[in-house]
């Protein structure tokens, strides 16, 4: 039986397991023939990228990614389009499939890249939106397996705010056998659906876990909230003390922008079992080889 391949990428469960194993080696190969080997991939497509909120990592990754792999990426900013003057997501999703190989986007609204996808008649993949990050569960992956050698078996604590970033890793996590606890204080917690593991107990979380990780506090359209935000998570500040729970092997995990002496203390996150910024440059690798099995096969 041929697999039928996802059309789109967008809460992160449309590609199976044993695919998403297969993409993280792809991606470990890539990493291992850059900068030397340059890629055809892409060639002559370009490459739509629709960024609605800021971005360091997953829009210049994306970017690069793309022109490493000879495809033409093109940078777009919701407010200079006419989608900020009331064109609808729909018309420009139409309009966009008949210039462009794959749309990349991130919004503030989930419901909106759903629908661009729905109408879309090219690959859409979800940069990020509230509800999910599945790139960055890619990066997260290839970064354990680089660790690790094997995803099947590890336990990742989660501590702080079950955010996109953290639902992003369950979906990820229970697809590839890495069990994902989130430690999180009430209000703060994923929904019980989620296929994690969910406690409000940060200590109980990280003993035995192989990786400890973190995100922000305060997200992308939760600064209203910022100062309760702050005071209610200020238990899950991932410290030497956490850490002291854990193994002596574990390591430490942050999608970035951190907040150094917040989520996460300096000397944590600038440590020697940080390994976030290897997890960051794993954004470039893991999305190359996304935009290969969803454009290529
Ligand atoms: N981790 C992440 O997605 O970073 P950016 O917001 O900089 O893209
Ligand atoms: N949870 C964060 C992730 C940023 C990459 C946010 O949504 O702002």
């Amino acid at each position: 039986m041929t697999e039928t391949r996802p059309r789109h990428f967008i809460d992160g469960g449309e590609i199976s397991g044993g695919r998403l194993v297969t993409l993280i080696d792809r991606a470990e190969e890539l990493r291992a023939g850059r900068p030397q080997e340059g890629g055809s991939a892409l060639t002559g497509k370009s490459i739509a990228m629709l960024f609605e909120k800021p971005s360091t990592r997953t829009r210049i990754s994306f970017e690069v990614g793309t022109a490493e792999l000879g495809g033409h990426p093109v940078v777009l900013r919701g407010s200079e389009m006419q989608l900020s003057r009331g064109e609808s997501v729909e018309d420009t999703s139409r309009v966009l499939s008949r210039f462009v190989a794959a749309i990349v986007i991130r919004s503030g609204s989930h419901e909106n890249v759903v629908s661009l996808a729905e109408h879309a008649s090219v690959p859409v993949i979800n940069a990020l939106t509230p509800l999910y990050h599945p790139c960055q569960a890619l990066a997260d992956l290839q970064t354990l397996k680089q660790r690790f050698g094997d995803l099947n078996g590890l336990k990742v604590a989660y501590v702080g705010d079950g955010n996109n970033v953290a639902r992003s890793l369950a979906v990820a996590g229970s697809l590839t056998g890495v069990e994902v606890v989130v430690a999180a204080p009430s209000g703060y917690q994923l929904e019980s659906e989620v296929p994690a593991r969910l406690t409000e107990d940060p200590i109980e979380a990280v003993s035995g876990a192989d990786a400890i990780y973190g995100d922000v506090w305060v997200s992308m359209g939760d600064e209203e909230s910022a100062a309760q935000r702050r005071a209610d998570l200020a238990p899950y500040r991932i410290d030497g003390h956490l850490l002291s729970h854990a193994k002596h092997e574990t390591i430490v995990m942050h999608c970035l922008p951190a907040h150094p002496g917040e989520e996460i203390t300096a000397d944590v996150l600038y440590g020697e079992r940080s390994a976030v910024w290897d997890q960051a440059e794993n954004r470039l690798h893991a999305q190359k080889a996304l935009l290969e099995y969803l454009l290529v096969g």
